[in-house]
């Protein structure tokens, strides 16, 4: 196996990438730019059954399970740019027809792409742990979401999970046990070993450090109610954001928003942090979005948007779920920033 580190090639993912124009069209997908759900036998040319991994990093373990299964459409899902690059030298070197990577956020992809039932095969090799219990909301594997896997999944399809955090296997296997529809495809839970597996980078720093890993694998064996879900804004909309004429208070801009929380129902926004550029002019606000049991961190740029004129928009790091509370979210520190300077004269919106 080539170690990714070794890669040399030089290669840049434009932010935000360009329609498809990486030389590879057929391999790299953006989130944004796909339809809801996507014609997935139309993107591979042929129809077959949807294997998904989500978190691929290098993308070792799905380009095995595409060689394994030449009759498999393989989809991939990952938010980190670094790893993409990886995988698709990978996909270049092997030529691999039967995979697509999806750059962007696994829960939306999962939900927007992908129709109810139309998944044979979802697999995720080591979720980060997060094993601080404050930052518990942040791990992957939520009830909320094992019930969107489920429910994206074919009756008899599996779900693959792997973990080396023992604190985590534990939780996962709890929430698999509540997930309606889901039961174990093995005679326990879950096992410490899985013969025939391609290993993954984690995989290999986990049992070369002497960690015990937990594999699990579920499958679909009954019906799954629809999950809740946000509700997303069409991929047409434009990423909210309001630009304004005039000189904002920056300070009283700051004291305005600090620790401020807003309310909709089951949504709740708050302001979680306020930090300044190092250089330049501006504010990064950290937002926590609150949709019920769909908790996500945003964080929104203020900054001066040519000659005497400022925007509030989101920044565009880590895979953003287009949600409507987004956009509410965006509307509510537009209208905080308007409170502390008045004077500010709106030139466009699109909240
Ligand atoms: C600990 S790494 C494991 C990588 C790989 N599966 C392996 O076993 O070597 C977790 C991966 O999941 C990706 N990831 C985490 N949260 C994600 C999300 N919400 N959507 C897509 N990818 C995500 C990270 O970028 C990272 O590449």
């Amino acid at each position: 196996m080539v170690d990714p580190r070794e890669a040399t090639e030089a290669f840049a993912l434009p932010i935000p990438p360009a329609r498809f124009q990486l030389g590879d069209p057929h391999w790299l997908l953006e989130l944004r730019q796909l339809p809801w759900p996507t014609d997935w036998a139309a993107c591979f040319g042929r129809s077959g059954p949807l294997h998904v991994e989500l978190g691929f990093g290098d993308g070792a373990f799905l380009t095995a399970l595409a060689r394994r299964m030449p009759e498999a459409n393989c989809v991939g899902v990952e938010r980190a740019l670094e790893p993409t690059r990886w995988a698709l030298k990978r996909l270049r070197r092997e030529r691999l027809e039967n995979v697509r990577l999806v750059l962007g956020d696994a829960f939306a992809a999962l939900a927007l792409l992908f129709p109810p039932e139309s998944i044979a095969g979802v697999y995720i090799n080591f979720p980060d742990p997060w094993p601080k219990a404050r930052h518990h909301h942040r791990r992957l594997l939520t009830p909320a979401f094992l019930q969107l896997i489920a429910h994206r999944l074919q009756p008899e399809g599996t779900l693959l999970i792997a973990t080396d955090d023992a604190d985590y296997g534990l939780w996962i296997a709890e929430a698999l046990k509540e997930t309606p529809g889901l039961e174990s495809a093995l005679e326990t839970p879950w096992v410490h070993t899985l013969p025939d597996r391609e290993l993954t980078r984690y995989e290999r720093k986990a049992l070369a450090a002497g960690r015990t890993c937990f594999y699990f694998i579920w499958r679909r064996s009954g019906p799954v109610p629809a999950p809740p879900l946000p509700r997303m804004l069409r991929p047409e909309e434009a990423m909210p954001h309001r630009i304004w004429k005039g000189t904002p208070e920056l300070s009283r801009i700051v004291e305005t928003l600090r620790g401020r929380l807003w309310q909709d129902g089951e949504t709740i926004w708050r302001v979680k942090g306020l930090y300044r550029p190092v250089e330049g002019d501006g504010l990064l606000i950290e937002l926590l979005i609150a949709e019920g049991p769909w908790v996500e961190t945003v964080a929104l740029r203020f900054q001066p948007h040519g000659a005497g004129a400022w925007i509030l928009k989101p920044a565009e790091i880590g895979g953003l779920r287009p949600t409507l509370a987004l956009k509410m979210g965006v509307q509510a520190v537009a209208r905080a920033i308007e409170e502390a300077t008045p004077e500010l004269q709106i030139l466009s919106s699109t909240i």
